[in-house]
């Protein structure tokens, strides 16, 4: 059975590569997209959403959400990572579709209670759109089949953070909103820097990419040029981090993943503003800001290779489609 999921999403590079995942693979029933600020500003993320939808046919709904953080003063939008535009800065048209009326968290808690246990929350930005879904609407807690997270860093193989030494950017981006999904009361798995960045999409796997998946491919190695060029100056690797397609594959096969159990808190002020600490261990303490939350999963390992063979299989078949 398709997995339904609604895809919180600020497109966007590594957002792109993980939509068309969720579109081309046969295991997912992608209902909609909601956009979010964090790579983009809300009106770019937006329109890059809608131009997805509208250049490749996607049936999903898009519905666009909040520009700023809950409490935060604002990061600003990561252009030098994913360029002005969001897609690296190529050329794009101008979509001529327009988004739902409604406001992304409102999207979120109709479509959870019209389907009760059947929409899986994948969101791969920022978590403000859905620490206001579930603040407006806690009963939406038990009527999600799950929520999926890439975000935030917990130090498995010293992966601590990326856009600080110890916080990971979606976490960053708004640790008060990141704090609330956590601690809700709904079943949530973490797919962090722990696991991103043990899968690697190297240049000549995105090439492979652009001659084997038809337009599709060739559009993921368009817009990734700009993405490159940043890992090459900032790490000095040949390729790029598989970020937000990896929460993806944890939908399409949660067996490739290692999770561990535990409450989740996120540090929200300070010089360590967006760290992530989930206490795994059952010792009690008498002071202790973990001890009533609901224990959460967090992905500590990855089969990454199988992760690389379902993308290149999913993206194949769907760039090859009889249309
Ligand atoms: C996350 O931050 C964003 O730049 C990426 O799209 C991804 O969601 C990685 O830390
Ligand atoms: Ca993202």
């Amino acid at each position: 059975m398709k997995t339904k999921i609604i895809l919180d999403t600020d497109p966007g590079i590594d957002d792109a590569m993980a939509i068309l995942f969720a579109e081309a693979n046969p295991n997912v029933d992608l209902v909609a997209l909601t956009t979010v600020f964090g790579n983009a500003d809300i009106e770019t993320s937006t329109r890059n959403a809608l131009y997805l939808k509208q250049r490749f046919g996607m049936n999903c709904d898009v519905a666009k959400g909040v520009s700023k953080p809950l409490l935060r003063d604002p990061v600003g939008a990561s252009t030098a990572v994913h360029g002005e535009n969001g897609f690296g800065d190529i050329a794009l048209d101008a979509p001529t579709i327009a988004a739902d009326p409604r406001p992304a968290h409102q999207y979120i808690i109709d479509t959870v209670k019209a389907a009760p246990k059947e929409i899986t929350l994948v969101a791969v930005g920022p978590l403000t759109n859905l620490a206001m879904a579930i603040t407006q609407a806690p009963e939406i807690g038990d009527l999600v089949k799950e929520v999926v997270i890439m975000g935030g860093a917990f130090g498995t193989h010293d992966h601590t953070g990326n856009v600080t030494p110890f916080a990971e950017a979606n976490v960053h981006d708004d640790p008060h909103a990141a704090d609330i999904v956590f601690t809700a009361d709904w079943p949530v798995t973490v797919i962090g820097l722990d696991v991103t960045h043990e899968t690697f999409f190297s240049t000549d796997y995105i090439d492979t990419l652009r001659d084997t998946c038809g337009e599709v491919g060739e559009f993921m190695w368009d817009i990734s040029r700009f993405y490159l060029d940043f890992y090459k100056s900032r790490m000095d690797v040949d390729g790029c981090f598989v970020h937000d397609p990896s929460a993806i594959a944890y939908v399409i096969d949660p067996s490739l993943f290692t999770l561990r159990k535990g409450p989740i808190r996120v540090v929200c002020d300070g010089p360590a503003e967006g760290l992530t600490i989930q206490k795994h261990k059952p010792t009690k303490h008498k002071t202790d800001e973990w001890a009533e939350k609901r224990p959460q999963q967090v992905a500590i390992a990855v089969n990454d290779q199988a992760v690389l063979d379902v993308y290149l299989d999913s993206m194949t078949q769907y760039g090859n489609r009889e249309s």
